[in-house]
Parts: C-alpha cells; sequence; structure tokens
C-alpha cells in the first residue's frame, strides 16, 4: 500500500480517540479489584470508536480467537468498510491487574499499519529482547547469554556493566535470568505486569532503563514492536511453546517455524502508527485524572514514517 493510501497522518488522530474513549469506559474500575469487569468496559468502548473509523480493519492481535473472544477477537472486521485496508493489533486494557489493583502502567494501546504488516502472533508466550535507539545493529541477541548481552551493551553504551539498567517481568520462570543479571552487578527494574510499558522504556531516557528482556505475551510482543519501530530501537522476538495446543494456534495464524527469531522489521514489516493512554500513572504517560467536572486522559501517539511522537491531554467535561 502507499504511503498516500495508508494516512497514517489523519487516521492517527482517529486511533487516538479510541485509546482514549477505551481508558476512559475502565475509570470506574480503577483499584475495584475486578479485573474482567475493567476490561470488558474498555473492550466495549475500544469497539464502538474504531468503528466510527473509516478503514477496512481487521484485528490481528486482539482479545483471543473468536470461540473465545465475543468482540475484537482475531479476526474480526471492524471500522466502517470504506477507506484503507489496515492491520490493527489492540489491547484494550494492558494491565488488567495493574487496574484492578490501582497499580502504576496501566495502558489502553492500538497500532494499525497496511494490511498484511503485523505479525499474526498466537497467543503465547514470546522471548523478548529489546534496546533503544542509538546502537550498532545487532549489538545484542536473543542467542547470546544474559551476561553477553548486558557486557555488550556497556560496551556500547561506554559504561561497566553496573551502568546498565534492565527492565524484567517479575516472575518464576526469569529467576535463572535475574540470578544471572545479578552477578553482571547491573540494576534490575522489576515490573510486575505490562511488559508494552517495559520496551517502551527502553527509548524513553527519563526511565533509564537501556534493556527489556524476558518471556510475555507474544501478542503484546507485537505492540511493543510497533511502539518501538515509531520510537527508534531494536527488538527481537522468538515464540515459546509450552505444548501441542499452542503450536497449533501459530499454525492456524500462518507459522510454521517454530524456532525464527523476528527482527523489529519482521514482526512490524511496514509503516505503523500506535496509540496508548494510560490508565493509571505511569512513566510513559499520566493515568486518568477524575475530577467532579471533569476527566482528563494524556495519550501518546507515535507514527514511524516521521519518528513523530506526541503527547496529548483530552478533558472531557462531565455531564454533557
Ligand atoms: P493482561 O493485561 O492481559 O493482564 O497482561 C499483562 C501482562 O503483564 C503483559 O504485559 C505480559 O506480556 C503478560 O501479562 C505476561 O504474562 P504472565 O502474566 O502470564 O506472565
Amino acid at each position: 500500500m502507499s504511503k498516500q493510501e495508508f494516512q497514517d497522518r489523519l487516521l492517527s488522530l482517529g486511533l487516538a480517540r479510541v485509546a482514549e474513549q477505551a481508558a476512559i469506559a475502565s475509570a470506574d474500575f480503577i483499584g475495584r479489584g475486578d479485573e474482567k469487569a475493567a476490561d470488558q468496559a474498555a473492550v466495549n468502548a475500544m469497539r464502538e470508536q474504531l468503528n466510527n473509523m473509516n478503514i477496512k480493519g481487521v484485528v490481528v492481535i486482539g482479545e483471543g480467537e473468536r470461540d473465545e473472544a465475543p468482540m475484537l477477537y482475531i479476526g474480526e472486521e471492524v471500522g466502517s468498510g470504506d477507506g484503507p485496508a489496515v492491520d490493527i493489533a489492540l489491547d484494550p486494557l494492558e494491565g488488567t491487574t495493574l487496574t484492578a489493583k490501582d497499580m502504576p502502567n496501566a495502558l489502553t494501546v492500538i497500532a494499525m499499519a497496511p494490511r498484511g504488516s503485523l505479525l499474526h502472533a498466537p497467543d503465547t508466550y514470546m522471548e523478548k529482547l529489546a534496546i533503544g535507539p542509538g546502537y550498532p545493529k545487532d549489538v545484542v541477541s536473543l542467542t547470546m547469554s544474559t551476561k553477553e548481552r548486558v557486557e555488550a551493551l556497556a560496551k556500547a553504551k561506554g559504561v561497566p556493566t553496573n551502568g546498565i539498567t534492565v527492565c524484567v517481568l517479575d516472575r518464576p520462570r526469569h529467576e535463572e535470568m535475574i540470578k544471572d543479571l545479578r552477578e553482571t552487578g547491573c540494576a534490575i527494574r522489576l515490573i510486575t505486569d505490562g511488559d508494552v510499558a517495559g520496551v517502551i522504556h527502553c527509548a524513553e531516557e527519563s526511565t533509564n532503563i537501556d534493556m527489556y528482556m524476558g518471556a510475555g505475551g507474544a501478542p503484546e510482543g507485537v505492540l511493543a514492536a510497533s511502539a518501538l519501530k515509531c520510537l527508534g530501537g531494536q527488538m527481537w522476538g522468538k515464540l515459546l511453546f509450552r505444548n501441542d495446543d499452542e503450536r497449533a494456534r501459530a499454525r492456524k495464524t500462518g507459522i510454521s517455524d517454530f524456532d525464527k527469531v523476528y527482527s523489529l522489521d519482521e514482526l512490524v514489516t511496514s509503516d505503523v502508527i500506535f496509540a496508548a493512554t494510560g490508565v493509571t500513572d505511569g512513566s510513559i504517560v499520566d493515568g486518568l485524572k477524575c475530577t467532579p467536572n471533569y476527566l482528563e486522559t494524556e495519550t501518546i501517539l507515535m507514527r514511524s514514517s516521521t519518528g513523530s511522537v506526541r503527547r496529548m491531554k483530552y478533558r472531557k467535561p462531565l455531564g454533557k
């Protein structure tokens, strides 16, 4: 699809609105301990807004397979049916637990790219490795050991290994990796959830995070890659399969090489636009602000074609 047909400039503002409305819909569920209700509210709002957009959209990363998810399932067609044919990756609430417990960095997330350009990642885990912009190509890799990655990045950054900060999901499956990281003397930012934000952190200087590594959701991997493609940086992902059912899921999405390491440009093969709105306060955007008179959101909106990054505040008066 030509640049002109994708119209990323115009579409991006619509995308921001989709992310905003999903966040606003989840407002009543922050800190209420009900993950499902929070997610459902965000899903409903995101779907309604998407259907207002003039696109021929297909959800390629969504709420699950058709028989599991009534809305925003993989393969669902969204949008008015007019306009460009696009792939959509979304997570109406990235960090359902973070929202239910009112913990930082819950986001509503959506990415859009020309049809056929987002990896149809199955709902499995993905081994992820990401760094921010400014480093030589392939300075680290998934085939390196944990220690080698830290050493290589430290050398490229011109600091000792204790000058590197790595972000990791705090999970028992990462115990060995965390132990190896400790031995290098680097700092570790452990997060309880939300690895889309974890990867974005690598490209946001203010977070001090240099590298993200570990296993998390494969769908979230495609969303994180979309963001990093806009911000600059490098990322690699390898699908992980725990059983035959997961391999069958991958086959259904057209994946046959189960050992493939996907680079950023293979996870997202063309220009992409990405929007995320804060639900709870976070290091990328502020969370929802609810006052007696208005609701306020902050959205980050990015386009890979220009590398532009907007942070947009939106105020919605209550009772109108
Ligand atoms: P949800 O918003 O669906 O709860 O996902 C949160 C998340 O932390 C993702 O960011 C991450 O990729 C995945 O869960 C990790 O999965 P698990 O909790 O099984 O380790």
